[in-house]
Formats: structure tokens, sequence, C-alpha cells
């Protein structure tokens, strides 16, 4: 007779769950959003099925309808006109732009949510490209600066945590002196530390209009190829003062959010990226896969694989499906 027999303890649904090693919570997740000034209510962005662009108005509405649900941290980004872009990312540290009010409007209308904001130049540079630009190329130092006074002037206006995607040298380390440096020593910093120079990145270069105008962004963002080197940004994110690091794209990296897991003991974030949300939703409409089963695997993969923290576009409706269960 055979005396191991795994298959007891999948015998039924009670079991099951007792022994289930890996669960999802709504406290998991931070919602990216994005706020736009051009346009009235919201629009759906084409590639994205289920997201928009919100004006203030209909983000605060939005931010409400999560609230009820338990969803309470929300990364948000904006969508700024391309008048507006130029080569020193002027608009994102203009107190009057519309990011920045709309930070001040959201932590003014509901003081319990937790804002996350994007430190980095793209949605607001002329060449889309995260760093200054000279000579066709992006200028490390330069750039830092500008990071500095965005991340300043976010922090003034109520950010409760600043996240530099844009992978300049030094950068988490900058943005933490000058925080400190004026008061908010209490501001945390998201790091993107293994950010990847991606192809999933797409949908969201449409939602925010900030495709690269020349080139890629490989002299920056990290080689797919590579493992060892996310341990170098790691470190350096570490040293520099991250409070958080975060891997991106999360799906094809899950073995980079499991090193991560097994080298740092800060808390781990992964970006569940526009085109990893973008290619369950298209299938999903197809009814080629089941839409909810596969989101539901993919999200806790991303946790099994060693993720505390989860970036995702699915985070609202997860809510929604678990909410009271
Ligand atoms: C750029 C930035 C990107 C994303 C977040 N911040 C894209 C890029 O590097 O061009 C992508 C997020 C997503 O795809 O969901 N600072």
């Amino acid at each position: 007779m055979l005396q191991r027999r795994p298959r007891r303890n999948r015998k039924n649904e009670v079991i099951r769950n007792l022994v289930q090693e890996t669960n999802l919570s709504v406290y998991d997740f931070i919602y990216p959003l994005f706020v736009s000034d051009s346009v009235k209510d919201k629009f759906e962005i084409p590639s994205m099925p289920g997201i928009y662009r919100f004006s203030i108005d209909s983000i605060l509405k939005e931010i409400e309808e999560c609230l009820k649900l338990e969803l309470k941290i929300f990364a948000l980004f904006p969508h700024i006109s391309d008048a507006l872009k130029n080569n020193q990312a002027s608009e994102s540290w203009n107190e009057n732009g519309l990011y920045l009010k709309t930070i001040r409007k959201i932590k003014h209308t509901f003081p319990e949510c937790v804002i996350i904001t994007d430190v980095a130049m793209d949605p607001y540079s002329s060449y889309g490209h995260d760093g200054v630009v000279e000579n066709g190329e992006i200028v490390n130092d330069k750039t830092l600066e500008i990071l500095g006074k965005m991340a300043l002037a976010q922090a003034q206006a109520g950010a409760d945590i600043v996240a530099p995607s844009d992978m300049m040298d030094g950068r988490v380390g900058y943005i933490r002196e000058i925080l400190d440096e004026n008061g908010y020593t209490n501001v945390s910093i998201l790091a993107y530390t293994a950010k990847y120079a991606s192809g999933f990145y797409g949908p969201f270069r449409d939602a925010l209009d900030s495709a690269p105008k020349f080139g890629d962004k490989k002299t920056y963002q990290m080689n797919p190829a590579n493992k060892k080197e996310a341990l170098i940004e790691l470190e350096l994110d570490t040293l520099e003062g991250a409070d958080m690091v975060m891997v991106k794209p999360a799906l094809a990296y899950l073995d980079i959010i499991h090193l991560f897991k097994e080298h740092s003991n800060l808390p781990i974030a992964a970006y569940n990226v526009s085109g990893e949300y973008a290619m369950i939703k298209a299938a999903g409409q197809k009814n080629w896969i089941d839409e909810k089963r596969v989101r539901d695997e993919v999200l806790l993969s991303i946790k099994r694989a060693g993720a505390d923290i989860i970036l995702s576009y699915f985070a609202k409706e997860w809510a929604k499906d678990n909410f009271n269960k």
C-alpha cells in the first residue's frame, strides 16, 4: 500500500483552505490611478479595459468607492498635455499644476488614504524620457536635481510615500537627503529598485501619452537578461535609505522577486504592470481564458514568489470580488 498520499490534503475545500500556504488580502494591494488635465469626467484607456484617465472630481469618486472596499493605498500618475512638457519637466514642481493640486485635494478630502507619488520625468518630458536629454543622451546628475525638486514638491503637497521610477543612479539617497533637510523625515521612499527595460509597459505609455520620442530606455532601465545586477541595485537602494524595494514587471520576473525576498529584510513590492493586465483582459474578452480565475492565479503567484506588496490594476476588482469574504 502507498504510505504517502499528498492527495489527502486536497480532499475537500475546507481542508484545502486549511493547508493553503499563500493568501491574498486587500491590504496587500496598491491601486494605480491616472489623473488627467484633459478629460471632462473619465476616459477609458483602450488598451486597459476598466482603467481610466480621471478628472480631479472623478478621481475623488473613484477613491471613495475604493475606500468602501478597504482599498486605501493609491499610486498616482499624471497625464499632462503636450504643451506643458519640456526637457526640464518643470510642470512637475508647479504648485498650481494638475498633479500637486490633485494630491492636496485627495489628502484634504480623504485624510485616511495613503498616496504614493511617482518621481520621474517622463510624464512631463517633451522627449518622453525619465531624465534630462543632452545630445541624445540621458544625463544622470542633472536629472537628480529635478527629481529632488519634484519629490520635495510632492511631499509638500501631502504625499505619504514618494516612489522614484526613473532608474537614475543615486536618486534614492539624493531624494532622502532633500526630504530630510526640509523636515520631511516621515515621508517614505518606495524605490523602483529592479526596473527592467520591458515591452510590458506599452499600455501605460498609452495611458500617459509618455512613449519615448526617440530611442528606448535601455541606458537606464535594466537588461531583462540580468539577475545579479538586480542585487547591486538592491544593495544601493538599501544603503541610500529606501523603505521598500520594488521589482517591475512582476510576471516575467518572479525569480527576481524571490531573490529580493531572500536577500532583503525590507518589504518587497512587485508591479503587476499594464501589459500584464492588458493580456489577461484581452484574452478574457475573447473568452479564450477564464479571466477571473487567471487573474487570481497570477496575483497569488506574485505573492507566493515573495512579494509583500502588489501594485495592480486588478486591485479594485479583486477587492470588490472578495469584499467581506
Ligand atoms: C516610467 C514608468 C513606467 C511605468 C511606471 N512608471 C513606464 C516606463 O518606464 O516607460 C509602467 C507601469 C505599467 O506599465 O503599468 N517612469
